[in-house]
């Protein structure tokens, strides 16, 4: 079987560190690792508009900002087809037949949809559309025969929802889909990162994030007024490193180089994390050695947004083909899906035979 990942994002806004750890470097890693032979990442418009329907142009902006994060962090347009989720017609084909597979109880239990109910205040006015988005994000996984689904951890029950779908179009049909499995970082700091003032999740709606294009100086004054541990009050006190922001993030992203390079008296995060337990050891230092780790992870890739924010139309170019090429594997999946439904009338020569003996 062949090995093909799936993904995308919502383009709601520009994405940020927690996109990055979540999901955005583990995308490049698996595509640079050669094992995949077809990788499709997918810019959800259509998703993003079932609970924008009357906010058009922000999905429209922020289309381009998404794939220009993508090219940013080093997705390969060589190796890896962006395409526009709108521009797949053939999307919408699917998740009509997929959504007679699916009952509406079970919709309304899908945990992470339920969330994003009560964070919208919906409650007794969801679109339609947005409810079912589930569904359509099982024709878009399934669409491309899909295997391996690279997402961060609010996706699973999106990832859970598609496999039950497949498995009942399967034994209803016919052996046709793919069941996808999701693939999550491996370092468990990276599942969920905190915004900068310490709530669970960074969010753009929350205004707690540290943006892929910040600038260097956004990026340090926003490191410098970070959450840390309230009864932290004075260098000797102990302090807390668990709910701590600063701590997470260096859980995310130190290694042991760049002790050596910025902070050479500790050799680890664990003798820091020591230190600052014990007490000792201020939030300045702590957030001035972060400051330096993310700017030198996030200077290559606002580098290489800039490059590409000068030539706007190769981006359009890369999507545009991007969005052909992805079209083409979407046609020859619908194709087989309405072959095992039974509904490919005009290539069903037996059917045709059938019905002029039935008159004859
Ligand atoms: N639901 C994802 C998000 O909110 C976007 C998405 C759409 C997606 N289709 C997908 C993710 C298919 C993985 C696979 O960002």
């Amino acid at each position: 079987m062949k090995k093909i990942i799936l993904t995308g994002d919502r383009p709601t806004g520009r994405l940020h560190l927690g996109h990055f750890v979540g999901s955005l470097s583990q995308r490049v890693m698996l595509q640079n690792s050669d094992k995949y032979d077809e990788i499709y990442i997918e810019i959800a418009d259509a998703q993003a508009l079932t609970d924008n329907a009357d906010n058009i142009e922000k999905i429209r902006e922020n289309v381009i900002e998404v794939a220009l994060d993508y090219l940013a962090c080093g997705i390969d347009p060589k190796k890896s087809t962006i395409f526009i989720q709108s521009q797949v017609p053939e999307l919408c084909e699917l998740s009509f037949y997929y959504s007679n597979l699916v009952t509406l109880s079970r919709l309304q239990r899908n945990p992470t949809v339920k969330q994003e109910i009560k964070l919208r205040d919906f409650e007794t006015s969801i679109p339609v559309g947005f409810l079912t988005y589930p569904i359509s994000q099982a024709a878009d996984i399934t669409a491309f025969l899909a295997d391996t689904v690279p997402v961060g951890d609010d996706q699973l029950p999106m990832i859970e929802q598609t496999r039950e779908i497949v498995r009942s179009f399967n034994s209803t049909y016919g052996n046709t889909l793919v069941e996808p499995k999701a693939v999550l970082p491996e370092n468990e700091n990276c599942l969920r990162l905190p915004g900068i003032d310490g709530k669970a999740k960074m969010s753009k709606s929350l205004g707690n994030c540290i943006y892929l294009a910040d600038s260097p100086e956004e990026i340090k004054r926003k490191v410098m007024s970070m959450y840390t541990d309230p009864n932290h009050l004075k260098i000797e006190d102990p302090g807390n490193i668990k709910d701590n922001p600063v701590f997470i993030y260096l859980s995310a992203f130190a290694k042991d180089e760049h002790f050596k390079k910025y902070l050479p008296e500790y050799k680890n995060l664990d003798e820091l994390k020591a230190h600052y337990e014990r007490g000792g050891l201020g939030d300045m230092k702590v957030k001035k050695f972060l400051n330096d780790i993310l700017q030198e992870v996030l200077e290559p890739i606002r580098n290489k947004r800039c490059e590409y924010q000068k030539n706007i139309k190769e981006v359009y170019e890369i999507l545009y083909n991007g969005s052909k090429k992805a079209r083409e594997k979407a046609i020859l999946t619908t194709s087989k899906v309405k072959e095992a439904m039974g509904i490919n009338y005009f290539e069903d020569e037996d059917l045709i035979k059938k019905h002029i003996e039935k008159y004859q």
